[in-house]
Order: structure tokens, then C-alpha cells, then sequence
């Protein structure tokens, strides 16, 4: 077990907002200091840009941002060019969408859930209207989680994609990727995988999963905004259409219009790359592996327990998903609108993020369409669930109303 004291004075953040109790993690997470000073010193020491320059700070920004690429490989276990840097999570999906055109024709399939976040539907809508393909629901069971059973019988012949969240963002369910991989790969299908809530919470292998591509964002593991990674499979990156076009991304052009691409990654990273942020998302990725993704894993499971235990208690609650695997409680305060009770918890120094959290189409299998949700991450604490508790105790309609009086 490690001490989380210790690790929350790594944080400015934390050490700063002594009085706040920030459970907005799934939407991003703090930074530790060493993430701030690693992007800082790419700005204060060696700031040029990359592939581009024939100079020895240019070097030295080569170096930082393929070593960074090489650490984030090693993270979830990939080669090195399996690696793509990406804006986030969104952009990733996207590239993905995008780029699987080729793959996808009239009347076939995208299988997918109501519970999955924009970014992981928009882009498969869209891919869908270009093609005369069509995207399907794989049934969720009651409690929001989506079953192996449930997904075996959903797939058939026409399957192409599968594109599911590993962990959701509003209820924390955890996916049984590996086993939904085998059995897609089984028809032939490709398997694109939401790894924004899970990428920073457990270990990730992309090698053991055996999916094809996995998108996450450095924001939400402790890394800078901005950055983010789309891993890919080198045989699917070499079918896939990059999205963008631009320098770095091509070897040759001429004026005749014929192209030739850069090679894997630089053909997906068109333009001057984040390499700020890329430095400071290999820190975040060293910082995480420094305090072990399964202790992490471990102890925010048992956070979950400890606050869902509590919530479950409280009769004045409508709780969601006491029994999902990730430190997310997503819940209602009887009579209270979900931002009413949000304002609330503010005005007690607590953090939550309420609404519908970009997963607009789980209210058709919630039946709510907004709920308020306390992400926890590494560094909050048994004190800090019971401070939520307390506050949630006493939170009625009336007292809602009596802060905007
Ligand atoms: N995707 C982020 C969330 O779930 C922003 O809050």
C-alpha cells in the first residue's frame, strides 16, 4: 500500500487548495511536479522543433519527444511505432473513424453501447452515414455493464468495427476487452477501445488485450492537456487513412498531386507535433509506473468500496453504480436537481462534475439524464469520501435553493 501523504505532496495542486476536495478526476487529474517541470524544461532548455532542424537543440527535442513515444510504448506495452501522438482521446477516436473508411461498406455493422462517451459515437455515426454502414446497440445489462453474453449475441457476420469504452465514464464499468477482442477478431471484426478512464486507473497491455487500436488522453493521468495517444496495431495503422495531411506526415509531393506518406507514426502526425506535452506525458507515465498501476488499481478499488458503502446508506440518495469497478459514484440527491446538488457540494469545497458528462444516450438506459459523479483518483482519501457523505447528508432542496439566495 502506498502513502498517500507522501504522494499528495507531490502535487502544487493539492498542496495549494488545502481546503478543496477535488473528486473531478475523470474529467482531468492534477499534476505532480515533476510532469510541470519536465514540460517546463522543454520550454526553458531545449525548446525547438523536431525532425525538422539540423542543430544540436533540435536534437536534443528529437531525442525528448522519441524517447517519449518509446516510454509511452513501454506504458501499455507496444512498439515503439505503434505509437501516435494525438490532442487527447477525441482526436484519437476520430483518426480511428476516419481512417477505417476503406474497411467499412453498405450494410455493414459498428457495434457499439448507449454508454459510451461523445467522442466514442459521434465519429461512428458519421463514418456510418458516409458508408451506408449502420451502427448497433450491444444491450447493456441493468446496472449499465456490458457482458461478454450480452456481447456474443449482439455480433454476426456483418460486424466490421466494435468500438466500446474499457471503462465507462459516468457508471465505471470495466469491459471484458480481451474476451470481446477474441471473439470479434473471430468475425473478422476490428476492435477500437475508449481507454480514457482506464488507461490512467489500471495497467493497460495493449499485447495482452490483443485489441487493434486504443485511444487515451495525458490530462486524466496526470499528464498536460493537449496530448494524448492513439495506439494502433502496426498491420490496422498500415491500413488506416491518416486524417490529417501536412508536413511531417509526407516523404515526397510534386506538384502533379502524387504523394508519398512518411513512415509509421510520422504519417499520422501531421504538423508540428505537442512536444512539450509529450515530454511531460512520458513524466506522468514514469510517475504512475513509479507508484505501480496495480497498487493505484488496488487502492482506488477499495476507495470505491468505502464510499459506495457510505452512499448506499444514505436514504436521501439515488445511487447508480454501487457495483462498478472504477472510483466513480455517479448518483442523484432525492428532489435535487443534479447541478443544484453540485452548486452545493461547491459551496462546501467539493468538486464533482453533474449533467450527462458527454454520454448523452445512457439517460435511454438509465431513465436520468443527469447525475452527479465523484471520480476519485490515487491521491484522495478515506477522509475526503466521509467529508462527501456528511455534506450529502444534509443536502436538500431548500438548502440548494438558500445558496442562491
Ligand atoms: N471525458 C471527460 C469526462 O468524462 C471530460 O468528464
Amino acid at each position: 500500500m502506498f502513502d498517500v501523504s507522501k504522494i499528495r505532496n507531490d502535487f502544487p495542486m493539492l498542496r495549494r487548495e488545502k481546503e478543496l476536495i477535488y473528486l473531478d478526476n475523470s474529467a482531468t487529474a492534477f499534476k505532480p511536479q515533476s510532469v510541470i517541470d519536465a514540460e517546463k524544461a522543454y520550454y526553458t532548455d531545449f525548446s525547438a522543433n523536431i525532425h525538422r532542424g539540423d542543430y544540436e537543440l533540435s536534437y536534443r527535442a528529437d531525442q525528448a519527444y522519441d524517447g517519449a513515444r518509446k516510454t509511452l510504448a513501454d506504458f501499455i506495452h507496444a512498439d515503439t511505432d505503434e505509437i501516435i501522438f494525438t490532442s487527447g482521446t477525441t482526436q484519437g477516436l476520430n483518426m480511428a473513424a476516419y481512417g477505417l473508411e476503406k474497411l467499412i461498406g453498405e450494410g455493414d455493422v459498428i457495434l457499439s453501447t448507449l454508454a459510451e462517451h461523445a467522442s466514442n459515437i459521434l465519429p461512428w455515426f458519421r463514418l456510418a452515414e458516409r458508408t451506408g454502414a449502420r451502427v448497433e446497440f450491444i444491450p447493456l445489462e441493468k446496472d449499465g455493464h456490458l457482458s461478454v453474453e450480452n456481447f456474443r449475441r449482439a455480433l454476426h457476420e456483418r460486424v466490421r468495427i466494435v468500438a466500446v469504452a474499457q471503462v465507462t465514464n459516468v457508471l465505471g464499468h470495466c469491459a471484458d476487452i480481451k474476451e470481446i477482442t477474441r471473439l470479434a477478431h473471430e468475425k473478422g471484426a476490428v476492435v477500437v477501445v475508449d481507454g480514457a478512464q482506464s488507461v490512467p486507473h489500471k495497467k493497460v497491455d495493449v499485447r495482452d488485450l490483443d485489441c487493434d487500436l486504443l485511444a487515451f488522453s495525458g490530462h486524466k493521468m496526470c499528464g498536460p492537456t493537449g496530448i494524448g495517444v492513439l495506439y494502433g496495431k502496426m498491420e490496422i495503422l498500415e491500413k488506416l487513412e491518416p486524417m490529417l495531411l501536412g508536413g511531417g506526415a509526407n516523404k515526397r509531393f510534386s506538384s502533379h498531386g502524387d504523394l508519398i506518406l512518411s513512415r509509421i507514426p510520422e504519417r499520422f502526425e501531421a504538423g508540428t507535433v505537442p512536444i512539450a506535452q509529450a515530454v511531460g506525458l512520458a513524466e506522468a507515465a514514469r510517475y504512475l509506473q513509479s507508484l505501480g498501476m496495480d497498487s493505484i488499481e488496488a487502492y482506488e478499488r477499495e476507495l470505491k468500496q468505502y464510499l459506495s458503502g457510505k452512499l448506499k446508506e444514505l436514504d436521501n440518495i439515488e445511487f447508480y453504480n454501487p457495483g462498478s469497478e472504477a472510483a466513480i459514484c455517479s448518483f442523484n440527491v432525492k428532489g435535487v436537481f443534479a447541478q443544484d446538488a453540485g452548486t452545493y457540494l461547491s459551496s462546501h469545497n467539493i468538486a464533482v462534475r453533474s449533467g450527462n458528462h458527454c454520454a448523452k444516450m445512457l439517460v435511454e438506459h438509465l431513465g436520468v439524464d443527469a447525475t452527479v459523479r465523484a471520480s476519485m483518483y490515487f491521491y484522495n482519501t478515506r477522509e475526503e469520501a466521509d467529508r462527501l457523505v456528511e455534506v450529502l447528508k444534509d443536502c436538500t432542496l431548500e438548502k440548494c435553493i438558500d445558496i442562491f439566495l
